[in-house]
């Protein structure tokens, strides 16, 4: 059964931890659904994972659509979050809406995500909630505006930078998002920010306290190793299993080691094949 917002709270009350990876395509949701996955985000972080990109900017929102739509399919009963690419929500509040309700109305997602950098963004979290969208907040390290956070870098690492965060989170649970995601901070950060809050606090890289967790799927499998953050725990080498794979296989092909006939191949009736050979004067 696919949870809703009212489990995740529920979950909160009985100090149960929130799951949460994210995924891109059928496949890999289907298999986080058969582990048993609160929560799946269709991060933007499509951009480096699956696209090739260095950084999140260029992914659009028919990628974005296309993407959830498949995590869908992928995993039918799993709370879905699609993530607002850069641009779909910054540049006002119909355009925010609009964008908002093709992740709902086209790929059947529970709720849109998006990263909040001060007042403009927050108003764009009330308009989307005003039009009956569940929206998840993003603060602390947020990839679209590190370009204003000078990088890259992990946030709120003096009192009053956390201060500041902690005030941006409490104005995104004002605006009415029924949750929220925490990037790149101290967990000291994490924890005052969970106990501050009495929406779902979710975390990426914001330590333990908070109430659930959040990993990209191919950091913690060991596939994306283009870059790892320190916060990463991998749970297997994947992306060295693949490579190891690939390489066998290309031998084995070179060498006419792959296929063997009688195992990798359709069969056929001894007396047909004699046929064929005769027929066609095959050696
Ligand atoms: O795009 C994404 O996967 C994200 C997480 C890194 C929080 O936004």
């Amino acid at each position: 059964m696919r949870k809703t917002i009212l489990d995740f709270q529920k979950m909160v009350e009985n100090k149960e931890k929130i799951t949460f990876l994210t995924a891109y395509e059928y496949l890999t949701a289907k298999y986080e659904e058969r582990a048993g996955i609160d929560m799946i985000l269709v991060g933007d972080s499509l951009g480096m994972v699956c696209l090739g990109y260095d950084k999140t900017f260029p992914v659009t929102m028919d990628e974005m659509i296309s993407h959830s739509k498949a995590v869908r399919r992928g995993a039918p009963n799993t709370y879905v979050v699609g993530d607002m690419p850069y641009m779909s929500y910054q540049i006002s509040d119909e355009e925010a809406i609009k964008n908002a309700g093709r992740f709902i109305q086209e790929a059947d997602c529970d709720c849109v995500k998006l990263e909040v950098a001060g007042p403009g963004t927050v108003k764009r979290i009330k308009a989307i909630v005003d039009a009956g969208i569940p929206v998840m907040g993003h603060v602390g390290l947020t990839p679209q505006f590190a370009g204003m956070l000078g990088g890259y870098k992990a946030q709120g690492k003096s009192a009053a930078a956390a201060e500041k965060i902690l005030n941006l989170a409490k104005s995104v649970e004002e605006a009415g998002a029924s949750s929220i995601l925490v990037e790149g901070v101290p967990a000291i950060v994490g924890k005052l920010i969970k106990e501050n809050l009495s929406i779902p606090v979710l975390g990426i890289g914001a330590g333990s306290y908070v109430d659930g967790q959040l990993l990209i799927y191919a950091d913690m499998l060991g596939f994306y190793d283009d870059f790892t953050p320190k916060f990463v725990k991998k749970y297997a080498e994947i992306g060295k299993q693949m490579q190891g794979a690939f390489e066998e296989y290309v031998k084995e092909v070179r060498e006419g080691v792959f296929p063997e006939d009688g195992v990798h191949a359709y069969k056929i009736s001894d007396e047909e094949a004699e046929k064929i050979k005769k027929d066609f004067n095959l050696k």
